[in-house]
């Protein structure tokens, strides 16, 4: 494979394309006869996978319901997993649990070129200029989940978090429409549909379980309410800039339109995608920071700086809301919502000296692998910082799997981060809150994993006082800019040459590169980045910066470039005559080799 300084996809080459010896992997102990680490696999998953890798490290050989399992450990495994193309390890094969969820022939039951069709449908309202009108409905939700709580009181943190997270995603995914035809009875019968996905369904999704049962009776039931939204919407004949309309108008590459219940199954696809996962990390960042008080002190005070210099939060000053962020890296970091991702090896894969034959179920658990001390110092400890822009750079961009990795990274992940800052800044600007509860663990029932309840949180009202902004924090912008604020004429000065890298393999088209530096790169409808200026302009520096910064994918580097010999190092343009590469945009999220 070639590269380029544009296109860099073997800069981290997975390791699976070393010659391999082909071992098998070690098998774990407690394999035993014909049921294997079935009934331990039932009993607790999550600690089956605590011990396999606390026993072999890296690599560990199990047995489930009659299928060779791998779990794998840690970046370099992670990497080596997520690079790989959907022909070699498949998403869809493990996934087929959702069907009773998602419907028939959806997603992960369809033929792999209409799952990435349908997957696709879910990105123009995740894309960067939709993204860029949620925040003010975010804090609209917020404020009136909040509007009768007066000066103090208690409430179930993951019951508040779960209704609230309902009602922001349906409003910003779905629409305005959509959300307030959502009554509570929706939100009940879709918490029911929830409860019933748990690990056993890999064994076998039909078996007959009163959890099941609830969950294809929940199903049924909201297929009906939302087809009677669907209808109404027909009938009033009103076109909404949302994602029904999204739906309704959406064609395949064949012409056809969506069914109805393929318009369902996507809407509660993309809720069951974006919902709890963001609920349950809404909660657990404003735990962790009840329990860390120096960690909240500081994402409070840029909370009020925000405020103070913004006055209001929107999709530009949560951009500035960096300890926020981090706090929720760190939360999701520690308590990933998906503590399982599988693939289904289609085509002999290797991985260092092992060799997995077609048909081994490939298991990755953020949750293990996030606490694992080689990968993170002090794995155990709550530490934003960690992802502050110096030390991230020492992280393995494969360690923290929370969103995943690779083409199937979460399509949603700016959102949700958006999404959850949204909240924190809203909420923690108004009231302060402390843990009753604690300590509270986790409740591995589901397939998303979040605190366990009773997780009761008293609240208070702040009393406010002006503060004094941190140097540098929250600029206002210039009424309707988008853009990163521009560099001062003498650092643009100072500014070094440089090269604009892409690893396309990871580009999700997402179009927030764009959105930050128009001159620079191109997303078109279709398909992943191009660059108009391979190297750009130092004037232009503070721009690219920010695209790297928001990617959500980590698509994008700087590569610094040495002075050009006939310029001094303080004048070295190469954009103003340097090389401007333009790449051929590739075509959408293609299947070999991704
Ligand atoms: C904190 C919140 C979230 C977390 C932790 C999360 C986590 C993940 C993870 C780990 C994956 C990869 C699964 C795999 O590789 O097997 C994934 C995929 C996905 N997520 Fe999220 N997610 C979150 C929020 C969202 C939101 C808000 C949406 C959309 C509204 C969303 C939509 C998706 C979609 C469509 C995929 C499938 C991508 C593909 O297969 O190509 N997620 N998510
Ligand atoms: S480079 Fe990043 S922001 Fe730009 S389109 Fe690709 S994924 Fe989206």
């Amino acid at each position: 494979m070639q590269t380029s300084p544009v296109t860099d996809r073997t800069a981290r080459r997975a390791p699976s394309a070393k010659r391999s010896r082909g071992r098998n992997p070690p098998q774990l102990s407690g394999d035993l006869p014909v049921i294997g680490h079935t009934l331990e696999f039932v009993r607790s998953t999550i600690e089956l996978l605590f011990r396999a890798q606390r026993e072999l490290g890296e690599v560990a050989g199990l047995r489930i319901a009659n299928k060779n399992m791998v779990a794998l450990f840690g970046p370099e495994a992670h990497e080596a997993v997520f690079r790989a193309p959907d022909s070699q390890l498949n998403p869809a094969e493990a996934y087929k649990i959702m069907t009773p969820v998602f419907g028939k022939n959806m997603v992960y039951d369809a033929p792999p070129e209409r799952m990435d069709e349908q997957l696709k449908m879910l990105l123009p309202a995740l894309k960067d200029r939709r993204m860029r009108t949620y925040a003010e409905i975010i804090v609209e939700e917020v404020e009136s989940s909040i509007a009768d709580w007066g000066d103090e009181g208690e409430l179930d943190l993951v019951d508040y978090c779960r209704v609230l997270t309902n009602f922001t995603s349906a409003h910003c995914l779905l629409g305005r429409e959509f959300r307030h035809d959502m009554t509570h009875e929706f939100a009940e019968v879709y918490h029911a549909l929830e409860r019933g996905i748990t690990p056993l369904a890999y064994i076998n999704a039909h078996l007959p379980l009163p959890s099941f049962r609830a969950r294809d009776k929940a199903r049924l039931k909201l297929v009906g309410m939302i087809g009677e939204i669907i209808e109404a919407r027909r009938r009033s004949g009103r076109k909404g800039e949302d994602f029904l309309q999204t739906l309704i108008e959406a064609r395949y590459q064949s012409g056809t339109a969506l069914t109805d219940d393929e318009i369902t199954g996507m809407l509660l696809a993309s809720m069951f995608a974006g919902h709890h996962t963001s609920s349950v990390t809404t909660a657990w960042t404003l735990l962790e920071l009840m329990r860390h008080p120096a960690c909240r002190r500081t994402v409070i005070e840029q909370v009020d700086d925000l405020h103070e210099s913004n006055g209001i939060v929107s999709f530009e000053s949560l951009r500035d809301f960096t300890e926020g962020d981090w706090a929720v890296m760190e939360a999701l970091r520690l308590h990933p919502p998906l503590f399982l991702l599988i693939r289904v090896v289609m085509r002999e894969f290797e991985f260092h000296d092992y060799r997995f034959p077609v048909g081994t179920w490939l298991l990755l658990s953020p949750t293990v692998s996030q606490r694992i001390p080689e990968a993170f110092e002090d794995a155990d400890c709550f530490d934003p910082q960690r992802f502050s822009a110096d030390r991230i750079k020492t992280m393995h961009p494969f360690a923290n799997i929370a969103f995943g990795g690779g083409a199937h990274k979460c399509l949603g992940n700016a959102f949700a981060r958006l999404q959850i800052k949204a909240i924190l800044a809203t909420l923690l600007r108004r009231y302060e809150f402390s843990s009753t509860s604690d300590p509270i663990g986790s409740d591995f029932h589901g397939l998303v994993i979040g605190p366990s309840q009773p997780c009761r949180v008293r609240y208070r009202r702040r009393q406010l006082q002006a503060t004094r902004r941190t140097p540098g924090l929250a600029k206002p912008r210039a009424a309707g800019s988008t853009h990163a604020a521009d560099p001062e004429p003498s650092t643009v000065a100072r500014a070094k040459p440089f090269r604009v890298v892409c690893d396309l393999d990871l580009c999700q088209s997402h179009a927030a590169c764009m959105g930050e530096a128009p001159e620079v790169f191109r997303v078109g409808r279709v398909g992943k980045v191009s660059l108009i200026q391979e190297c750009p302009s130092p004037e232009l520096r503070a721009r690219v910066e920010a695209a790297v910064k928001h990617c959500p994918t980590g698509t994008l580097r700087i590569e610094e470039l040495p002075p050009r010999p006939e310029a001094s190092s303080e004048s070295a343009d190469p954009g103003a005559d340097g090389p401007t590469t333009r790449l051929e945009i590739e075509t959408g999220r293609n299947h070999s080799p991704r």
